[in-house]
């Protein structure tokens, strides 16, 4: 009931019950099956866990550091987002325009991918397991976690920007939903977990937000690798200079949605979820962070 614009109840699909949207579900079955190119890149993490920042890295990487073709395609362009038009509904696509900012960009989905020339570039936040099981042993594939208060935070303003949640919404119910996994996408812990336990195949690229807070430069290095790219040092740094907030925030095209103080780019920061919590939240999110962080030896890096 708090989301808006959508006819038709949510759904929960998959092993741990990830919640969908009805629109995902018709199409859950195409999704699963599509054909995977081995010279197919998929940026696949939860919502707001540093997507952007990754797909713009990844991207510019894989393109030798073509920051003119970047600046004249956005990113929604240069990566299909698979299940973009599975999360709309009737009602949503009737709303006006100016409270769906999104839907002024056009999306690749999966619909349109069979037909992309190579290489193509796919970003998705469905977990590992609703993507193709060919995935991993055949693409290149990147996920970035991030702690998940900050991501509540992140998502929630998020969701209010792209007109999902009314204006009313505190960020209290937000977070008592997020925590319930009454939010799109979530159980947050099992989806990064699915990632984090097939670290280790090397066609996949596991990395932290915070890691990424904590010393970019190495990340960029560890990408090339990956990528089987080599650049210079100068190149590298100017790759860093890029893709700090302050450069991303001025230069990307998702910088034009924004309402208000509200934007895409927000505060690019790791750890100010403490400011939008009270003292019982403070202690629920650690009861929430010690439940599921109990039958793993994942942590998220603490960023100085
Ligand atoms: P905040 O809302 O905390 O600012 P996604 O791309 O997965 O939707 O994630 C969006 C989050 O990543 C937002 O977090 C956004 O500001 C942050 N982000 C995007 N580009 C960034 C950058 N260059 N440096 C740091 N954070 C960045």
């Amino acid at each position: 009931k708090y989301y808006k614009g959508y006819s038709r109840p949510f759904v929960r699909v998959g092993a741990p019950g990830y919640l969908s949207t009805p629109g995902y579900q018709d199409h859950a079955e195409d999704i699963y099956n599509l054909e995977i190119r081995p010279d197919d890149i998929w940026v696949i993490p939860f919502s707001r866990s540093g997507t952007t920042w990754l797909q713009e890295l990844v991207w510019l990487v894989n393109n030798n550091l073509n920051y003119v073709a970047a600046a004249s395609e956005p990113l929604n362009k240069r990566y299909a987002y698979i299940e973009h038009v599975t999360q709309k509904s009737d009602a949503a696509k009737k709303m006006p325009q100016s409270s769906r900012p999104e839907q002024r960009a056009t999306f690749e989905s999966f619909e349109t991918l069979p037909n992309l020339p190579s290489p193509r570039y796919v970003k998705s936040h469905l977990p590992l397991s609703r993507l193709p099981p060919a995935l991993l042993d055949t693409a290149k594939v990147f996920y970035i976690a991030r702690d998940p208060r900050d991501v509540a935070v992140s998502l929630y303003f998020a969701d209010k920007l792209f007109g999902y949640f009314s204006d009313e919404v505190t960020f209290k119910e937000f977070w008592d939903l997020f925590k319930r996994d009454l939010v799109l996408h979530t159980p947050i812990f099992s989806h990064v977990k699915e990632a984090w336990e097939k670290r280790h195949n090397p066609n996949l690229f596991f990395l932290f937000y915070e890691d990424m807070q904590n010393n970019l430069p190495s990340v960029i290095d560890k990408v090339c690798n990956f990528l089987n790219k080599a650049y210079t040092v100068e190149q590298k740094a100017e790759l860093a200079r890029h893709l700090s907030f302050e450069s991303m925030k001025k230069t990307s095209t998702y910088s034009k949605l924004s309402k208000g103080e509200n934007s895409f780019f927000r505060k690019g920061k790791s750890g100010s979820w403490v400011e939008y919590f009270d003292d019982a939240m403070k202690e629920e999110a650690m009861e929430f962070m010690e439940k599921n962080l109990s039958d793993t030896d994942m942590r998220f890096p603490v960023v100085e």
